[in-house]
């Protein structure tokens, strides 16, 4: 059986992670400009100023793309690039600059999935309050629309948000990324709603403009894998994984608060009872608008957590990791079976065609004598989380694709250029791109449809 004959094999990248030119052609500041340059805030205070200079290297990087058998192509718009201010004026340069990505890519063959947010939020409009100003939805639908009526003649794939979970949690609860502030949960649940009612919006109003188009979204949220195949252990695992978590910040890393009402129409329970009170007036009409029927639903999973049943209130409980267990240069542990339990849970609870838009390993890559990036630890890991993707769909979920993150080492948050995700390693000091190993190996899978797996 394996995977679908028209299953979409591709990798992915982010605009604030590769493109640099931050300052350049009009380009506004977006809340990672200011948060990075804030020392202390990022590893030896590296900022994507430059990155990997993607935006004066589209024809070089499609062309790469193009030798690696990539076929479809996840990439996000820049916010600020296009309306520096977030609202209002449009920036002209912006706009060529991905007219031309979209151009080189369909010409070589490659489709574009593009993500209309990956984090990289206009600082005006963090001055003006951000997700958790009521107008917030509203500013996005509106960015939204620009990207519908400029790119909508050709792009046909669309995500709203990437991770909600972590730009909210990370950014607004933790401080970890930008902005870099740890508000309250009465703070950060009004944002999540505005943050929904904005990808609802969006959905409407892609619709509406890019007629046809397909339409996705990005959240994540680490899978819960039962310690044995047992019902109760199943069980167990189900439970875990869309259960709330308690805690003021630690509820936004939730799956089911920020896939329920998009998907189901409805806050999950516990969540509610704990967190409603902090939803802004009126919060019920909105539902209708946030829940819009989509094409896809996608994820980005790295790692899973093993949990079973247990006589406790909640019925689970977390199983150690065993000691000296796998884990990655970014420390993150390698758990294929989440790409199994994760996209089994998903489509069983939200029964719409799924994607994995991000997957993939940080290895301590360099480049060897030979002139040639090794990385077999790497390509064993996809190996491994192909397996366990192919056994889901073999098992009946409806997996439509798989985007490897990332396409290219690029600026890894508040790592900085630490971590390397990339097929193809980036030499920072000359934009030298060098294939891996593993890009090679992974253009055979997407070749063979994975039957070589
Ligand atoms: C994000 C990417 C990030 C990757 C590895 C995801 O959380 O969407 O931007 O680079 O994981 O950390």
């Amino acid at each position: 059986m394996g995977f679908r004959k028209d299953f979409i094999w591709g990798a992915a990248t982010a605009s604030y992670q590769i493109e640099g030119a931050a300052g350049e052609d009009g380009k506004g500041a977006s809340i990672w400009d200011h948060f990075s340059h804030v020392p202390g805030n990022v590893f030896e205070g590296h900022t994507g100023d430059v990155a990997c200079d993607h935006y004066h290297r589209v024809s070089e990087d499609v062309a790469l793309m193009k030798r690696l058998g990539i076929k479809n192509y996840r990439f996000s718009l820049s916010w600020p690039r296009l309306i520096p201010e977030g609202t209002g004026k449009v920036n002209g340069a912006g706009i060529d600059f991905y007219n031309r990505l979209i151009d080189e890519l369909l010409e070589s063959g490659i489709r574009p999935f593009v993500t209309l947010f990956h984090w990289d939020y206009p600082s005006a409009l963090q001055a003006r309050g951000a997700w958790e100003s009521p107008d917030s939805p509203k500013w996005f639908e509106d960015y939204a629309a620009l990207c519908a009526r400029r790119f909508g003649d050709r792009v046909k794939d669309f995500i709203t948000f990437n991770e909600p979970q972590c730009f909210i949690g990370l950014g607004y609860c933790k401080g970890e990324h930008a902005p870099g502030v740890r508000l309250p949960a009465s703070s950060t649940i009004p944002m999540s709603h505005h943050v929904l009612t904005a990808h609802g919006l969006t959905v409407r109003a892609l619709r509406e403009l890019a007629p046809g188009c397909r339409v996705g979204y990005a959240p994540c949220g680490d899978p819960r894998i039962p310690a044995t195949d047992s019902p109760e252990d199943i069980e167990a695992a189900r439970r875990a994984y869309f259960a709330t978590p308690e805690g003021e910040a630690e509820w936004a890393f939730s799956v089911a608060w920020w896939s329920d009402p998009a998907l189901l129409g409805r806050y999950p329970e516990d969540g509610l009872a704990r967190f409603g009170q902090f939803l802004p007036k009126g919060w019920e009409k909105d539902l209708a608008v946030i829940h819009q029927p989509l094409d896809f639903y996608a994820q980005n999973i790295y790692s899973g957590r093993v949990v079973r049943a247990a006589d406790n209130a909640r019925g689970y409980e977390p199983v150690p990791r065993p000691v000296g267990f796998p884990k990655t240069a970014i420390q993150w542990p390698v758990t294929p079976q989440a790409l199994y339990w994760g996209p089994r849970f998903l489509y069983e609870r939200y029964k719409t065609p799924f994607i994995i838009t991000e997957n993939g390993m940080s290895c301590h890559d360099a480049v060897s004598l030979d002139g040639r990036v090794h990385d077999p630890n790497r390509q064993d890991y996809m190996h491994r989380y192909l397996l366990a993707l192919r056994r889901a769909a073999e098992d009946g979920v409806d997996v439509r694709g798989y985007f490897a993150w990332s396409l290219m080492d690029n600026f890894e948050w508040a790592n900085g250029y630490n971590d390397r995700f990339g097929l193809v390693y980036v030499d920072y000091a000359t934009q030298a791109r060098t294939v891996k190993d593993s890009a090679l190996w992974y253009k055979m899978v997407m070749e063979q449809n994975g039957e070589n797996l």
